[in-house]
């Protein structure tokens, strides 16, 4: 009995030094001084045009720097306010502190350089060298082919400039060296764009498909062995919803869907405004704004999911 009192007290002890350790290895993280390149953009037509499709319909930069109206199915964008920010982060989404979505019109961004904007977006740093969070998603958008981003930044330049101004962030210590310690340089693919596997796969990390559809550990890392089988949860008013298996599994994910079933899924929500009284539920997943992919685009995304291991995962979406 003692000495099983001591391996535990030992157990207890060692436990809590780690604890300790890795709270002070946190604290004391810096985000890296990375480069601010010189950069002077092109705000081609061609740019401009395929800016305005990855920000609104794929990569979710519009949506979450706008304000959304949670009254409708799936949070669309409030008509008007495009790219002004103000998307609160807070308890009420399971988020321990307060961050608000900026306001990435020129009205914010117009003083911005093309290097610190492009260092921003890719590795998470603001101009004046401190680290986002990572609900703003530099740790996939580091990947981001360097034209895409080109194209997304002329874009956002062209934005109606919007006076609106937020609070500032509210951080503990410990939240902001999660941020420092996520920065990196940008590491951008280049992707075959004639191979749809591959541009499904670049779509579906990017546009947070896989990190959605993924459950998480308690460490807040998605599982990679139930990579698309769903059940990441989202707080919504006193229940949880959970993210639906979209593996290639037949019973508990899409595997019988055919490509037409998924494309079809998808543009059933284009330019539709749904009470969230008519479905029962809300739902992060912004439908209306991914209702603007392209069928090719979303064939690419679902080519990649089938091409996966299928995940049998059985999701209750509400409870
Ligand atoms: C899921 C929500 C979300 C998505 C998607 C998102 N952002 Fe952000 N973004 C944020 C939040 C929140 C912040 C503030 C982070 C902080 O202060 O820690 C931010 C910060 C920024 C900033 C810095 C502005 C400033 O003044 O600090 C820029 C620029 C930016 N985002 C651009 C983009 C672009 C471009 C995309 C798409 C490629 C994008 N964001 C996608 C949530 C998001
Ligand atoms: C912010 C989190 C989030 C992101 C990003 C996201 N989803 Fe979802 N998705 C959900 C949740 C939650 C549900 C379940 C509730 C609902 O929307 O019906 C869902 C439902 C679905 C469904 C319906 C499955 C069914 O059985 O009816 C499909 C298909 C889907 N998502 C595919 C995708 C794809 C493809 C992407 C990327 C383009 C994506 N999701 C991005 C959270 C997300």
């Amino acid at each position: 009995m003692k000495i099983l009192i001591k391996g535990l007290l030992i157990c207890v002890s060692l436990a809590l030094l780690a604890a300790s350790g890795t709270y002070l290895y946190f604290l004391v993280i810096l985000p890296p001084d990375l480069p601010i390149a010189e950069l002077k953009l092109d705000r081609t037509p061609e740019r401009v045009a395929r800016g305005e499709y990855l920000a609104t319909a794929v990569f979710g930069c519009v949506y979450c720097h706008s304000e959304r109206d949670w009254e409708l199915f799936g949070g669309p964008i409030k008509p008007g306010g495009l790219g002004k920010g103000g998307e609160r982060f807070d308890e009420s989404v399971g988020f321990p502190g307060l961050i608000v979505s900026t306001n990435i019109t020129p009205y914010h961004l117009g003083d911005w350089s093309d290097g610190e904007l492009y260092r921003a977006i890719v590795s998470g740093l603001h101009k004046d060298g401190y680290a986002f969070f990572p609900v703003m998603p530099f740790d996939v958008y580091l990947y981001l082919e360097t034209e895409d981003v080109y194209s997304i930044m002329a874009y956002l330049r062209t934005l109606e400039p919007i006076a609106a101004d937020h609070p500032p962030r509210q951080l503990s210590n410990f939240m902001q060296a999660i941020g420092n310690s996520r920065v990196k340089p940008a590491e951008p693919w280049v992707v075959d764009q004639d191979d749809p596997v591959a541009r499904g796969e670049y779509l579906s990390i990017i546009a947070g498909c896989r990190f959605c559809h993924t459950p998480a550990d308690e460490r807040r890392q998605g599982i990679p062995e139930m990579r698309f089988g769903g059940g990441l949860g989202f707080p919504w008013q006193d229940k949880t919803v959970y993210s639906a298996n979209i593996s290639a599994d037949p019973d508990t994910g899409i595997g019988n869907w055919t490509v037409e079933d998924f494309i079809a899924r998808f543009k059933a929500y284009e330019n539709q405004r749904i009470p969230v009284s008519e479905v029962g539920y809300n739902t992060q997943m912004a439908w209306t704004e991914y209702a603007q992919l392209t069928e090719s685009d979303l064939a690419a995304i679902y080519a990649y999911i089938m091409s996966q291991p299928a995940v049998r995962n059985e999701v209750t979406l509400v409870r």
